[in-house]
């Protein structure tokens, strides 16, 4: 299918079951069908603990997920082919002791909800409150009819706290009823139901999550007295350690028995109420988390107990009205609206909220690549963080980028080691961790992605510009640029070509994991450039402004006049790939060489094409997993002209897969630029809807939230047309035909103000701080406090119908005159022969490779 004859809508949503709700995702029927998916979309996360959307019995799942930022268990990689520098150490996230179960029963019958006869079910999650509430009616066996109302809630407020409740209202009749409220080790096993923490897996699926044959969780506290309980555990061999506490807090008119029992891997406060009809029976259970990278499991028990004290004095009240002034605040930097499109407009948000959910409370450490919904991709920070997540933090929460940023920062030492062992200089930071030593086992597809250094230099710069924040700069961030700029400096080399010197960098790979181990990778040159540049340009900045820290950081880093000049030497003479002959940046330079992979024409069923064919075969051809040279066209777009833009753009667009969830917000981006605006548009709901959707079908692993931060960028940079070079913003608006308006806030150098792009103006108002200065379409503005700013707009750019197709490289020639033909592999025997007027001859259908 092609990008635009895509074969779903969102209207395909069954809306029986999700209905619009612009301000939460709700769910109005059970059903376990997609259990995987729907536990994905409810997960309640305040960046440091998170919640997985399982139901709070604990049992019906398809994955059950509790997740802290950052603890993990790490394990050996053992290649069967060992080579010198292969990574050593995977690491793995965890589930956290779950302390979400809280089990019903009435009249001695467990409710369990795909088991129970549900006369009326409502689940809903709140973007404003920040709380999962679920609402069901239950018929017992013995057609007594309860209410159970439930809330869960991690707190942004209150890093360490959670929120869960249960009431229960016996509608019809009166019964003896039970509340179990537990804490429980899942990551070693089975549960006391016999539900294991992961459904079996799917087959090879490279992007699931390591199981342990280990007993991973070493039981070092237990503690259960009156209503409390605490369990705490030393992590076998990353030496992690975590405790987790809980209190109870019983309210009803009805008679009570309390109980507890508590064993290593298993705390229960049993509620047993003779529930009277029509009165209601609530249990509160504060929970507190606490885990380090080794600290005694002692102090992590105080922590928790302290933890437990002061959400106690606040209470659920006080609890949910510290977390709705924490989300209104957060809306009103980040709310983006777009009237008259409820469904776009709650998808919108929805993503939004993930991006937050994922990183707020994370401090410390990283954002990983499903946030903190799921277990794929083990929990690892890719640079989807710099890349994809950064932007729309930086100019919404700068607090919580500069802190993603911090993470970086501290991991230096480990970059400088894995410098070392690759025989670089300077620091190179892992495709994939969690603690900072690489953890990608296949290094073409990982380690070879040397870009990942750029990539943080390049989010430290679009920190700094739009916050003004040169004391990071200097006194942290700085470190993190001159050993990306050093390594690049090692890893390239000087290469003479037709009398002029150019600095190569060869042997590696790109975003586009479907080429690897290439020689001059645009992208990667581009953003090295970036890199080598902005390192020369933040030191004379800092060495202005801060001269102090700017001279300790010269000593720090040992660095001298000679190397800084060394630097922007190889920036200006840096190799950029360009084929005069097509009109465009090759992606590589042998990428022309191969044939093109006919994507058009490979059945559904054999994509991805990483889960159906073999590296090698995808190796061979042209064919891109997502936006390579599309992406430096948008991050680095002032080194190309709009008529590279185009061709470029025109020539990857058909060869793009987009089979990583990264590349629809990206595609869109330029697609919007060079004027494909229903091409744009159509990309944009995919990445909006990558999800809700379930497009990947991989969503019961967790939230792309790459793909949520490429819905903000597609929003504010493709639509909104904003671009921030060095600092200075500007627009180039181009408002999708459907779309009466669109109206988002950005925050430079703290001060707010909330554009809203109509058809025929760009409006500016100053929410928050004085004024800010802008460029729409190079005419320069600026908003000041009190005075709105309107600027008419003569149209949105360029408009070209269609989207580049395949069939326009097919049949193309190279410059050393053989064909460009595109087909798919399949096993053959027939020897194609291409005849002079490059069609095919000999075979039944000449080519015998389609
Ligand atoms: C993509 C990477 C990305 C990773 C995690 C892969 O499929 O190719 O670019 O970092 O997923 O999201």
């Amino acid at each position: 299918m092609t990008a635009l004859g895509r074969p779903w809508s969102p209207t395909d949503i069954d809306r029986t079951r999700f209905r619009v709700d612009e301000w939460g995702l709700r769910e109005d029927r059970f059903d376990t069908s997609d259990l995987g998916v729907v536990e994905t979309l409810f997960t309640v996360s305040n960046g440091y603990i998170g919640f997985r959307g399982n139901h709070e019995e604990g049992r019906t799942s398809w994955e059950q997920g509790t997740y802290l930022s950052g603890l993990h268990e790490t394990w050996e990689i053992r290649h069967a082919e060992e080579a010198f520098g292969f990574a050593k150490v995977g690491q793995s996230m965890i589930n956290a002791p779950d302390a979400r179960p809280m089990r019903l029963y009435v009249d001695d019958e467990p409710f369990i909800p795909d088991k129970a006869e549900i006369l009326d079910y409502h689940r809903r999650l709140d973007f404003r409150t920040g709380i999962l509430t679920r609402e069901v009616v239950w018929r017992t066996p013995s057609a007594k009819i309860v209410r159970i109302r439930s809330e869960r809630m991690t707190s942004f407020a209150q890093r360490h706290v959670a929120l869960l409740r249960l009431e229960v209202t016996m509608l019809r009749g009166s019964a003896p009823i039970a509340v179990s409220c537990q804490i429980m080790n899942r990551q070693d096993g089975e549960d006391d139901f016999g539900v294991r923490q992961h459904s079996l897996g799917k087959g090879i699926e490279p992007r699931k999550a390591k199981q342990f044959q280990h007993r991973v969780y070493l039981p070092r506290y237990r503690y259960q007295e009156g209503t409390r309980s605490i369990l705490g555990y030393r992590v076998a061999q990353s030496g992690m350690t975590v405790a987790v506490a809980a209190d109870h807090l019983l309210e009803t008119a009805d008679p009570v028995h309390v109980s507890g029992t508590i064993t290593d891997d298993l705390a229960r406060n049993v509620f047993e109420i003779d529930a009277s009809e029509g009165v209601t029976t609530t249990v509160t259970k504060l929970v507190a988390y606490h885990s380090s990278g080794g600290y005694p499991v002692q102090e992590l028990v105080d922590r928790c107990v302290r933890t437990l004290r002061r959400a106690g004095a606040l209470g659920a009240d006080g609890l949910r009205r510290q977390q709705r002034e924490w989300l209104d605040e957060f809306w009103a930097r980040s709310d983006v609206r777009i009237p008259d499109q409820p469904v776009v407009q709650q998808a919108v948000r929805w993503n939004l909220f993930q991006l937050i959910q994922a990183s707020a409370r994370a401090e410390g450490w990283g954002v990983p690549a499903k946030g903190l919904t799921g277990s794929g991709y083990s929990g690892h920070y890719f640079w989807d963080t710099e890349v994809f997540a950064l932007p729309f933090l930086t100019y919404t929460s700068p607090e919580v980028a500069r802190n993603a940023l911090r993470f970086r920062v501290q991991m230096l030492p480990q970059a400088r080691r894995r410098a070392e062992a690759l025989s670089l200089e300077g620091a190179l930071f892992p495709w994939r961790t969690i603690n900072g030593e690489e953890s990608s086992a296949y290094y073409a597809a990982g380690t070879a992605q040397y870009h990942i250094d750029a990539d943080i230099t390049y989010a430290i710069a679009k920190y700094v510009a739009a916050t003004h924040d040169w004391s990071f700069l200097a006194r942290e961030a700085i470190d993190v640029v001159v050993e990306t700029a050093r390594m690049w400096a090692s890893l390239g080399f000087w290469r003479g070509v037709n009398g002029e010197r150019r600095f190569n960098i060869h042997g590696v790979t790109g975003p586009d994991e479907y080429t690897t181990v290439v020689n001059n990778n645009l992208f990667t040159n581009v953003m090295a450039q970036f890199n080598l540049r902005y390192a020369c340009g933040a030191l004379a900045r800092i060495a202005q402004l801060r001269p102090d820290d700017a001279l300790r950081a010269r000593e720090r880093l040992h660095l001298g006049d000679e190397e800084i000049r060394t630097w922007e030497l190889m920036a200006d003479r840096m190799m950029i790939p360009f084929n005069a002959h097509f009109g465009i940046h090759p992606q590589d330079e042998q990428f022309l060489d191969r044939d093109v992979w006919d994507i058009e024409h490979t059945p559904p069923e054999q994509r991805p094409l990483l889960l159906h064919f073999h590296p090698l075969v995808i190796y061979r051809y042209q064919v891109v997993k997502q936006a390579d040279v599309v992406l430096a066209l948008y991050l680095c777009g002032e080194a190309f002209t709009p008529a590279d833009k185009r061709a470029d753009f025109e020539y990857y667009e058909p060869l793009t897969t987009g089979d990583s969830t990264l590349s629809a917000g990206v595609q869109a981006i330029m697609a919007a630029e060079v004027g494909y605006q229903e091409l744009a548009y159509d990309h944009f709901m995919s990445a909006l809807f990558i999800d809700l959707c379930d497009l990947h079908h991989n969503t019961d692993d967790g939230v792309h939230v790459a793909s949520a931060g490429g819905v903000w960028s597609t929003i504010v940079a493709g639509f909104g047309g904003m671009r921030d070079t060095g600092g200075r913003i500007s627009f180039d608006p181009r408002l999708p035909a459907q779309w009466r308006a669109l109206s988002f806030p950005l925050t430079v150098a703290g001060t707010r103000v909330r554009f809203t792009l109509a058809a025929d103006a760009l409006a500016a108002e100053v929410e928050e701080g004085d004024a800010l200065e802008f460029s729409v379409h190079g005419e320069a503005w600026t908003v000041r406090r009190g005075e709105p700013v309107r600027v008419p707009l003569a149209g949105q750019g360029p408009v070209i119908s269609g989207e580049p197709e395949i069939e326009d490289l097919d049949g193309l020639r190279r410059e050393d005159g053989t064909l460009l033909t595109a087909s798919i592999p399949v096993v053959t025997t027939e020897i194609p022969v291409i005849g002079p007027d490059g069609s095919p001859v000999g075979g039944p259908d000449g080519a015998g490779s389609r």
